[in-house]
């Protein structure tokens, strides 16, 4: 639920007001529906959030989850191990051991811990209400592969083109997958996405496997009816979380027939070798499920260059991903973390004594507590100058209103319900900027029926608004 608590029922002083710009929402105008914001916690990064003090471990999990003093996630991206051990930061498989061949008996290993996601995922549902999980592997474990290695690349031994001595592995994988699923169930959480890939195009050092979309989608077509007859029809498969979005826009065609027969779930990249600009074609909700500025030092700070790692950057990415590129969802890579890098949204201090909270972190805060799952993006016009608006009705009827002002010029913006078949009931008003850590804005009704308050230059200020449909 919205904490509609919070919202600061505004008193309608009739003043005149010389409104300086007019954003206008159309609730009869509707595009995609918001599956919601969300991190991970992956490569053992829970291990370092576990080994905090129970106040920090609080505090961090506060600052992922909770909706009134932190982002409110909505979905956390768990991944699936495939390295035998869990020496540096390898995700360790539940299946170290070739049991023998494909059609074996399978001999998997649950530690219950699964590198402290475990800790993350019941936290995450048991105390937050998070439901949405996504369980995502990076690789099949080694013996599964044509390399015979779960890093460096190969495919799946059976996928279309492989040639593989120790036989055909996809059943093999998908039960394996399955079996993943029924740990967490066990534990209470319900995986709802699940994914087989990660970077399919990238033959690196840590776990890797490489698929084109016609393999791919033999795959699915396997792993489909593997989830169903495990009673899993809920689970949603994704694919392919391609390192950048065009790479993933050049795999739909090859994945045509799987999206048409319902095998297909929810479609997912990443945003690395290119940025979302455009929407990439499909019927299917479409997530951007992994971003971060990897190389730059790190930065807490909302604006002072544009820097790589600056919170109001960050805002604008995730604009530009859900107006321009029409995603449901969006994921940074990391939540929590230590080092001196942007590859997280908070850091862990070397000392391991404090945590801290970026701007980027805030940013996305700013989208996703007002923006809830099953959101849907409504139309606006008008608004400021070099601003960057979007719009969204969420399930309890609360709309919000994102203005991000890229720009310097400060000014009053104005936001109105259009075609008259709405009042506004109740207004908020909320800043992210330089200075301001808890921005609540005083928000004034307008005599033309709308509400306004200053956005200064350089700032993302969300308005929340809960209309009254007109007798
Ligand atoms: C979230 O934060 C608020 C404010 O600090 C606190 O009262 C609440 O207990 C926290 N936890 C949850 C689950 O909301
Ligand atoms: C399948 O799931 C349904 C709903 O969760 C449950 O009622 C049923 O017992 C399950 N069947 C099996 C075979 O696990
Ligand atoms: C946007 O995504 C939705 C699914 O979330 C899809 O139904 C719709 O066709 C997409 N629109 C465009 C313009 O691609
Ligand atoms: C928006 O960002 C600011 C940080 O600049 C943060 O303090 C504030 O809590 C955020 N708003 C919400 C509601 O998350």
């Amino acid at each position: 639920m919205m904490s509609l608590v919070s919202l600061s029922l505004i008193c309608f002083f009739l003043v005149p007001i010389q409104a300086q710009s007019t954003i206008t929402v159309d609730l009869a105008k509707k595009y995609q529906t918001m599956d919601g914001f969300g991190t991970s916690e992956t490569f053992q990064r829970a291990n370092q959030m576990r080994a905090l003090s129970p106040e920090l471990q609080r505090y961090s999990l506060d600052l992922l989850f909770n909706r009134t003093s932190g982002a409110g996630l909505s979905i956390l991206r768990n991944g699936i191990g495939s390295s035998p051990d869990s020496s540096a930061d390898h995700m360790v498989t539940i299946q170290p051991q070739n049991p023998g061949g494909p059609n074996a008996a399978p001999k998997y290993v649950w530690d219950g811990n699964d590198n402290s996601q475990v800790w993350v995922s019941t936290e995450a549902a048991n105390t937050y209400g998070v439901q949405t999980f996504y369980a995502n592997a990076w690789s099949a474990p080694g013996y599964m592969k044509t390399n015979n290695n779960d890093a460096n690349g190969g495919s799946l031994c059976g996928v279309p083109g492989s040639s593989c001595s120790s036989g055909d592995w996809r059943q093999a994988y998908a039960n394996y997958l399955v079996q993943y699923i029924t740990y967490y169930k066990e534990l209470g959480v319900d995986i709802s996405h699940l994914g087989f890939l990660n970077e399919p195009g990238l033959t690196t050092s840590y776990a890797s496997m490489r698929s084109s979309g016609r393999q791919a989608a033999d795959f699915i077509a396997i792993l489909r009816p593997t989830l169903d007859r495990a009673n899993y029809s809920n689970v949603k498969i994704t694919c392919c979380d391609s390192e950048g979005w065009n790479q993933q826009a050049g795999m739909m065609g090859d994945l045509k027939g799987v999206e048409a027969n319902g095998a297909l779930g929810t479609v997912t990249a990443h945003s690395y070798t290119s940025q979302p600009g455009s929407p990439i074609n499909s019927k299917l909700p479409v997530w951007q499920t992994e971003n971060a500025d990897l190389q730059g030092p790190w930065t807490a700070a909302w604006y002072s260059n544009n820097g790589a790692g600056e919170g109001l950057l960050w805002a604008t990415k995730i604009y530009d991903t859900i107006v321009r590129a029409n995603a449901t969802a969006y994921l940074y890579w990391i939540g929590v973390q230590g080092g001196a890098t942007n590859s997280k949204m908070i850091r862990i201090s070397d000392d391991k004594k404090s945590v801290i909270p970026s701007k980027r972190l805030w940013a996305m805060a700013n989208w996703s507590r007002f923006v809830r799952p099953g959101a849907q993006r409504v139309a606006t016009s008008g608004g400021p100058s070099e601003a960057r608006v979007s719009a969204f009705e969420n399930v309890d009827g609360t709309v919000s209103v994102q203005v991000i002002q890229t720009g310097t010029a400060s000014g009053a913006v104005t936001v109105k319900m259009g075609g008259n078949t709405f009042t506004i009931k109740e207004a908020s008003a909320w800043i992210t900027d330089n200075t301001r850590d808890v921005g609540e804005l005083e928000v004034e009704a307008t005599n033309d029926g709308g509400v306004k308050t200053t956005v200064p230059g350089r700032s993302m200020v969300t308005f929340v608004l809960k209309p009254e449909a007109q007798n």
